[in-house]
């Protein structure tokens, strides 16, 4: 293992070698301003970091995130979907464009919602003895990828599209009803509010992740 002397010989070398040349872009020291630029580099990246942090906080705490719990968030996501569906179904036949944006951000806020229930609400449901509800909203979610898939691989000019659109809403609909009024308001009634405030921690992380 080479001292702390010869290493920093060795640093000085390598660095006398290109003297004629542009510099390294590792390069910190001297005349060389490729450390400010770095250093620039650097800090801009923090800042570039921090305003998606804070652009993911602001989608994570969303409508009633702030003060309400993880039920609350989940209310207030399935209330936010059937939004955008409300402006789909505003739409007409020649207003592709329109449609395959709607979508788009349709896609999102379902992909994102489904990954919450998925990877911490429906395993504390299973935890808590409610395995049957949980492997049935699950399997739900699985006919909400395949109408996606079909709506997005159809010609969304037609009236069709937009039939596939309020059978999708229907089905939507039922699943979140079954998830307001019934499974969810019986698993919290079963928590605590130490076992509340967790379970909402660990799904905010995760739609985080998402956000
Ligand atoms: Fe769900
Ligand atoms: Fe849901």
């Amino acid at each position: 293992m080479a001292s702390k002397t010869q290493s920093r010989q060795a640093r000085t070398s390598s660095s006398g070698s290109r003297s004629s040349g542009g510099g390294s872009a590792f390069s910190w020291g001297g005349s060389n301003n490729a450390g400010v630029l770095i250093g620039a580099a650097v800090a801009g990246a923090a800042v570039g970091l921090a305003a998606n942090v804070g652009r993911k906080m602001l989608v994570q705490l969303g409508a009633g995130g702030v003060t309400g719990d993880w039920f609350d968030a989940l209310k207030a996501e399935h209330e936010a979907t059937l939004a955008i569906f409300d402006k789909i179904e505003a739409t007409r036949d020649d207003q592709a464009t329109t449609r395959s944006h709607l979508l788009t951000k349709l896609k999102y806020a379902l992909t994102k919602h489904a990954h919450q229930e998925e990877a911490v609400v429906y395993p504390a449901l299973r935890q808590a003895n409610l395995t049957h509800d949980a492997d049935a909203l699950n399997a739900e979610h699985g006919y909400v990828k395949t109408y996606l898939y079909e709506l997005e691989n159809m010609a969304n000019d037609s009236p069709e599209w937009l039939a596939r659109i309020r059978d999708f809403r229907a089905m939507l609909q039922e699943h979140m009803r079954m998830e307001e009024d019934e499974v969810f308001p019986a698993f919290r009634n079963q928590m605590n509010e130490k076992q509340n405030a967790k379970l909402t921690a660990t799904m905010n992380k995760e739609g985080f992740k998402m956000a």
